[in-house]
């Protein structure tokens, strides 16, 4: 199931980074505003728990998310900007890193390396700005739902129509918060229009 706000901000946020002018510091810039817009739309409905604080009257009861019962998954590395967005605002988040990678030739993801831990009783915010195969989003979520999370919130940027309907077939239930959906797959199996490679326009990499 996915969610695509169509909101004049994020869609401009989103193009902005289709210009490949920008310093690696605005596209990262860019990135943290695009994935509070996406965690904002994500979080809508998320339950609140009351907690007794020491207000300036006295005792207060009120109303705040339970930060501990999230963790924050970032698919390495072009998703690192994303996750700095989303664990600058819940401070109290617990985080997971997966290096996925795909390979150039055969265009198939592959896991390198995982650093995510016990998912039960979890929320888990998912974090990858392309979904272009759908290949790295899938092998991510597979290890997650091994783990035990209770449910999977993916915000993604842009994902190309045939990468978003291989998540939606296989897991119909991770709830899926994408900015853009672009025209297609070339046949190098790279996003149409997209942006580039993300991670490399985001850190500079040669
Ligand atoms: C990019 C991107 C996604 C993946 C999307 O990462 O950040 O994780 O490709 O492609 P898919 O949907 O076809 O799997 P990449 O594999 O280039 O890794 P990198 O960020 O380490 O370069």
């Amino acid at each position: 199931m996915h969610t695509h706000p169509e909101h004049p901000l994020l869609q401009s946020l989103v193009n902005t980074l289709r210009d490949i002018t920008i310093s690696p510091l605005t596209f990262r810039h860019t990135i943290h505003e695009i994935t509070k817009i996406l965690l904002y739309e994500a979080m809508r409905t998320f339950p609140m728990k009351p907690y007794t604080v020491m207000s300036w009257r006295g005792e207060q009861t009120i109303q705040r998310i339970d930060e501990s019962e999230i963790m924050v998954v970032s698919v390495l590395r072009a998703a690192l900007p994303m996750h700095d967005a989303v664990i600058n605002t819940l401070t109290h988040s617990v985080s997971g890193f997966l290096g996925i990678k795909r390979d150039e030739v055969t265009h198939k993801s592959h896991l390198y390396y995982d650093r995510v831990g016990d998912c039960k009783g979890k929320t888990v915010i998912l974090v990858d700005p392309m979904v272009a195969t759908g290949g790295s989003l899938c092998d991510a979520i597979e290890v997650l739902e091994k783990k035990g999370a209770d449910e999977i919130l993916s915000l993604n940027i842009i994902a190309s129509p045939e990468g978003l309907s291989v998540i939606e077939d296989m897991y119909p239930n991770v709830k899926i918060f994408i900015a853009q959906i672009d025209e297609r797959l070339d046949e190098n199996k790279f996003i149409i229009p997209g942006l580039g490679d993300a991670g490399d326009r985001a850190f500079n990499t040669l």
